[in-house]
């Protein structure tokens, strides 16, 4: 991310969390939905879009292909005619879900040239499962050093049985399946709120699919689809950003529009860890009024702990009672904010996928540095829970998951402001 967006989060102790906030629209579902529009001509209209820089990369990557977009507060309108399918380098590189583009590219244009590092390997998160998944209906891929061309005079239904769940993969094969001849079964695919949030709206756009949610998704192909309006879910990991800060600075709090359906499995973990979250008529209301008790945890894909909620469970654990062991499973590497946490004092050991982290009542506030979104609303999370002040230097990282985590949290109560970082 360019340095120009580099912000200071300034965060100094205070009170416990009071009040309410209402959670946006799903980063990592929007981003999807907006691939998806590619699918079918005309205006597409997509509400609850949450301000992230995420959205508007996407925006800049329909358009650099063709598309017109328009935005205002809350709401995309994506205008779908003719479309060059050539997604370019600098935007792929800036964002992972890019990627989304080849199955809605390969099923309505037959061609999609994406500018990704080519070889057999795409650095330390692979899209093979993408590439064989869609190959299995019939897309064949050239794949250079500059980037790959995916062709397909004609996609065919067909069966994929994907290695693991993976979300992308099973979202491109999703988006190439509606606009194939026949019948396509995804089996072991994604379960993620995400995928069924996707599928819904193909759905709306003419598309059949059944199984969404579940880990085996059919796709039965329609000859063309049309544009909708959808509104996007309520964004989980944001959600549960919050519960966390409210866990190490203690309080109550509303979060307005959170499903707790989409967040069982995280309201159990934080519930044993000592905070009440409980659904509510208006979202998810949640209590912590003691010290946090140590728990083990380990990330799964969905229904499991997400790899996405770790860090900032990791930053309540830091002030927990006793000692945890957190594993992650899905990304190897996903430890690199640890070294950070620690300068705030937190005593924390890696080994491998393994983190133990040993509780201390108070942290102690320093300058400590983001390297991804999830490292950055951690590193704000813990930084809540630390005597005086602590200042997390942020490359922009934290504004393409959330609209204004330093504000939200203002309006819950915490010391926190942000200014222009050099
Ligand atoms: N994988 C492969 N080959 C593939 C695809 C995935 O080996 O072809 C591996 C990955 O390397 C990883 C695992 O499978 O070890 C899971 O990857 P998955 O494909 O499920 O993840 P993703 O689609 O790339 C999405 C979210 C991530 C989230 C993961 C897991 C978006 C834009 N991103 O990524 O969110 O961590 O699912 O739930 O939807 C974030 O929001 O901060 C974020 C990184």
């Amino acid at each position: 991310m360019a340095s120009d967006n580099t912000t200071e989060f300034v965060i100094e102790p205070g009170p416990p969390l009071s009040g309410e906030i209402t959670i946006s629209g799903a980063k990592n579902s929007v981003l999807k939905l907006m691939a998806a529009t590619v699918l079918a001509e005309g205006t597409h209209t997509i509400y609850n879009v949450p301000d992230i820089f995420d959205v508007g990369i996407m925006c800049q990557l329909l358009e650099s292909m063709g598309a017109k977009t328009n935005r205002r507060p809350g709401v995309v309108e994506i205008l779908i005619d003719k479309i060059h399918p050539v997604a370019p380098f600098e935007l792929v590189e800036q964002m992972r879900a890019s990627t989304a583009i080849l199955g809605p590219l390969l099923a309505r244009y037959g061609r999609a040239e994406l500018g990704i590092p080519g070889g057999d390997d795409f650095g330390s998160r692979p899209i093979d499962m993408h590439l064989t998944g869609l190959e299995a209906l019939g897309a064949s891929f050239d794949v250079q050093p500059e980037g790959l061309v995916g062709t397909a005079d004609h996609l065919t239904g067909g069966e994929v049985v994907l290695g693991f769940p993976s979300v992308g993969a099973t979202e491109n094969i999703m988006m190439a399946a509606v606009l194939a001849d026949g019948v396509t079964n995804i089996e072991n695919a994604a379960r993620e709120p995400e995928i069924a949030d996707l599928a819904s709206m193909l759905t709306k756009m003419g598309a059949g699919i059944t199984g969404a949610g579940t880990s085996r998704i059919t796709v039965t192909g329609v000859d063309s689809l049309e544009a909708v309006t959808h509104r996007v879910i309520p964004d989980r990991i944001q959600a549960a950003t919050f519960m966390a800060a409210l866990g190490v600075t203690g309080g109550q709090i509303l979060l307005r529009e959170a499903r707790y359906d989409h967040m069982d499995m995280v309201c159990q973990k934080v519930g044993e860890m000592g905070l009440r979250a409980s659904p509510d008529r208006d979202g998810i209301w949640a209590l912590a009024d003691r010290r946090l008790n140590a728990v083990d945890l380990s990330t799964l894909p969905y229904p499991g702990v997400a790899t996405d909620y770790k860090p900032f469970l990791a930053s309540m654990l830091c002030v927990a009672d006793g000692t945890s062991i957190v594993t992650e499973n899905l990304f190897a590497g996903r430890f690199r904010y640890v070294d950070e946490l620690v300068k705030l004092g937190a005593e924390v050991r890696t080994d491998g996928n393994h983190a133990v982290i040993k509780g201390v009542e108070r942290l102690t506030g320093a300058e400590v540095v983001s390297h991804d979104i999830r490292a950055g609303a951690a590193l704000i999370v813990a930084a809540l829970g630390a005597d005086g002040q602590t200042i997390v230097t942020d490359h922009g990282h934290v504004r393409r998951g959330y609209p204004d985590l330093a504000g939200d949290l203002r309006t819950l109560g915490a010391n926190i402001h942000e200014r222009p970082g050099t």
